[in-house]
């Protein structure tokens, strides 16, 4: 056995490989934010168009980068319910009270529901993926020319998806569960990737929270604003 499927087998190995695939996912959310911002420009929605249709350019470069997101999603999901089940393993019955240690602990609501939250988040992710890459449930693929060249009018794809209230209500629903995930993860990764000292914990704490408004707050927008404002 390689000393990497060794270190799977134990709890603080799976913490660790738990806590850099969560860092990596919360970056790849920081770059799809920024992304999708574009959405915001006023331009009707070409400069997000114009940046869809690079990243689409990138070809190969492109189909690694999802296969590599396909498995770290896959692989923080696996070790996050490995965690979990062995937590319950070793204490059947929760306690029937309880409350935050301070300190390195951090129990709260956040941390306790990380395996509910994360399991909606996936969910999402999966559907998210059908809807706007690959066109499943929508009245089809729309097309726009920016500057002479034809592409795919993903905007129009997204104001059409945004116009629907069902839609924007369980983005916004999902987009809360995301913050209340990232404020127990950001901050639970550093700890699990080992830094333990008592004068910078509680910075990360504050980070941690920062980081799961910021993306939450920002990925909120989208949906809100295209709705009220009848597209791009
Ligand atoms: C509410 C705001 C969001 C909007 C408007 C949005 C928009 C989009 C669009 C248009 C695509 C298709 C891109 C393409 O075909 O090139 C896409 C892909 C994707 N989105 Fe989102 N997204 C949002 C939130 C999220 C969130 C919160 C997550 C993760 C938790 C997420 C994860 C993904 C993933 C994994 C892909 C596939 C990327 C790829 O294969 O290249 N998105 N999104």
């Amino acid at each position: 056995m390689s000393s990497f499927t060794q270190a799977l087998q134990t709890t603080i190995g799976r913490k660790i490989l738990t806590g850099l695939t969560g860092i990596f996912l919360t970056l790849f959310l920081v770059v799809h934010l920024s992304g999708n911002l574009l959405l915001l420009s006023g331009d009707g929605g070409e400069a997000f168009n114009q940046y869809a249709h690079f990243l689409h350019g990138l070809g190969t470069l492109l189909y690694a980068s999802e296969i590599i997101l396909v498995i770290l999603f896959l692989t923080h999901a696996y070790l996050g319910i490995a965690i979990y089940r062995n937590k319950k393993k070793a204490r059947p019955v929760d306690y029937s009270y309880t409350k935050s240690q301070g300190g390195p602990s951090k129990q709260n609501l956040a941390s306790r529901s990380m395996l509910i939250t994360g399991s909606i988040v996936l969910l999402f992710v999966i559907l998210h993926v059908m809807h706007f890459k690959y066109h499943l449930f929508s009245p089809g693929t729309y097309t726009t020319t920016h500057g002479g060249v034809e592409m795919d009018d993903l905007a129009r794809h997204v104001s059409v998806a945004f116009s629907n209230p069902w839609i924007v209500a369980a983005y916004t629903f999902v987009m809360v569960l995301i913050g209340v995930h990232l404020k127990h993860g950001v901050w639970s990764a550093f700890i699990s990737l080992g830094v333990k000292n008592p004068k910078i914990t509680p910075a990360l704490y504050t980070f941690g929270g920062i980081v799961a408004i910021v993306l939450a707050a920002g990925f909120l927008l989208l949906p809100i604003y295209i709705y009220f404002n009848g597209g791009v």
